[in-house]
């Protein structure tokens, strides 16, 4: 018999994304007829706008399309990532400095595997969004923890990203506004921030994902341009999943220097080719539209995220800082680890967020997933009543503890 592994060592090593296993789960005991709320899907839940499902149709029926088209993205998608990446953040980099990407999640598996030698260093703030260490791993890249908490919002400030600084950190992740707690860093914050990583020769990873989604006052601010000196060391990540409500189109992007972007669409060449030429199209109509959808879904997880942060905060126990941005609450639940509640007593997050899955029947993502246990992340992109009657029924189950 062979003594070889099966599975491969690095591709072992990956975890499931923990918040698509919350997710399926708590699909599955809905599809079983158990009426779950569940607060883990990190995704919109309006459609995608018409005028953007109308120019994919067309693009279906285009046989242009139905060929291989050129691998880092269509030219025209290229030109109108650049032209709304000025509008929106002011940054200037011409088409040739883009490359489109099946979703987000595709530019950060190519930023890290770009950039990063065995053994570079990546400072990434905790909690992080689940995806980073995997591709930061896969890459041979050593992820250093900048662990914040609820009592600065979750920010991080520059001494305790100096404190993790070492002769072999290559990169600093900077997420803002961040998945999973919604922090946003003020402008102020961020050019200090940038500032220090340009000092240090640092390549910054910007991922810009939820740019437009702040709320109470809180602004997006672009590392790469707020931060000049950051030079041709700076890689921005976006696409149109959370703007336009396309998380299934898989559109995302990078933008970088010319080495960095050729690098990426050789790997990307190989791996995937082009990104599938009907959601590049509609990708098209969105990103060169206005902005009046994402404005209106703003207006509404803004109320969401106030009732949900109103109602956590009334919980005994729970403690839930005002999320500036993106669509999630990230309340701590330290203080209820160890309680007994319903003859069991939950010795982490991960254990009483079962627990609730259980016996309320409210799916929560739990800290473990983040790098930060003792916390849930709850996403307010689901429906107003939902959302009352989940928090609700969180509120009356954990008032049990004792
Ligand atoms: C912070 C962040 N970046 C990137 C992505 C990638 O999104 P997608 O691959 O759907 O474009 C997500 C999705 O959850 C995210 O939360």
């Amino acid at each position: 018999m062979s003594t070889r592994r099966r599975v491969s060592t690095r591709i072992s090593a990956i975890s499931e994304s923990a918040t698509l296993a919350v997710d399926a789960k708590a699909k599955a005991m809905k599809a079983a007829g158990r009426p779950i709320i569940g607060f883990g899907a990190g995704e919109p839940d309006f459609p995608t706008p018409d005028y953007i499902v109308e120019a994919a149709v067309a693009a279906a029926r285009e046989p242009r399309f139905h060929k291989y088209t050129p691998a880092g993205g269509l030219p025209e998608l290229k030109q109108a990532i650049a032209a709304k990446t000025r509008r929106d953040s002011g940054y200037e980099a011409d088409a040739s400095r883009v490359l489109v990407t099946n979703g987000g999640k595709q530019a950060v598996y190519e930023a890290f595997a770009t950039l990063l030698d065995p053994g570079d260093e990546v400072l990434v703030v905790a909690p992080y969004w689940t995806t980073y260490p995997e591709a930061i791993k896969l890459a041979g890249g050593v992820q250093v923890d900048v662990v914040t908490d609820e009592t600065t919002g979750y920010l991080a400030g520059v001494e305790q990203l100096e404190a993790a600084r070492t002769d072999r950190t290559k990169v600093l992740l900077f997420v803002s506004p961040s998945n999973p707690t919604g922090a946003v860093y003020s402008r102020e914050q961020t050019v200090e921030i940038g500032r220090w990583a340009a000092e240090h020769g640092l390549w910054v990873v910007t991922d810009e994902i939820y740019e437009h989604l702040t709320y109470g006052g809180a602004e997006f601010t672009s590392i790469a341009t707020a931060v000049p000196e950051l030079g041709d060391q700076v890689v921005i990540l976006n696409g149109v999943a959370k703007t336009y409500a396309m998380t299934g189109w898989r559109v995302g992007w990078l933008i970088g220097p010319p080495d960095v972007v050729k690098a990426a669409t050789n790997l990307q060449s190989h791996a995937t080719s082009n990104v599938s030429n009907v959601s590049q199209m509609a990708a098209l109509a969105a990103v060169s539209g206005d902005l009046s959808a994402v404005a209106r879904m703003r207006e509404a997880f803004d109320r969401r995220r106030q009732t949900m942060v109103r109602m956590l905060n009334e919980i005994p126990g729970v403690l839930c800082p005002e999320p500036k941005g993106a669509f999630y609450a990230y309340p701590a639940v330290k203080e209820l680890i160890g309680k007994e509640l319903r003859g069991r007593r939950p010795g982490s997050s991960a254990e009483l967020a079962e627990l609730i899955l259980e016996e309320a029947e409210v799916a929560v993502v739990p800290g473990e997933a983040f790098g930060t246990p003792g916390y849930f992340r709850l996403s307010y992109a689901l429906g107003d009543d939902d959302l009352v009657e989940g928090v609700s029924r969180l509120a009356k189950l954990l008032a049990e503890a004792h």
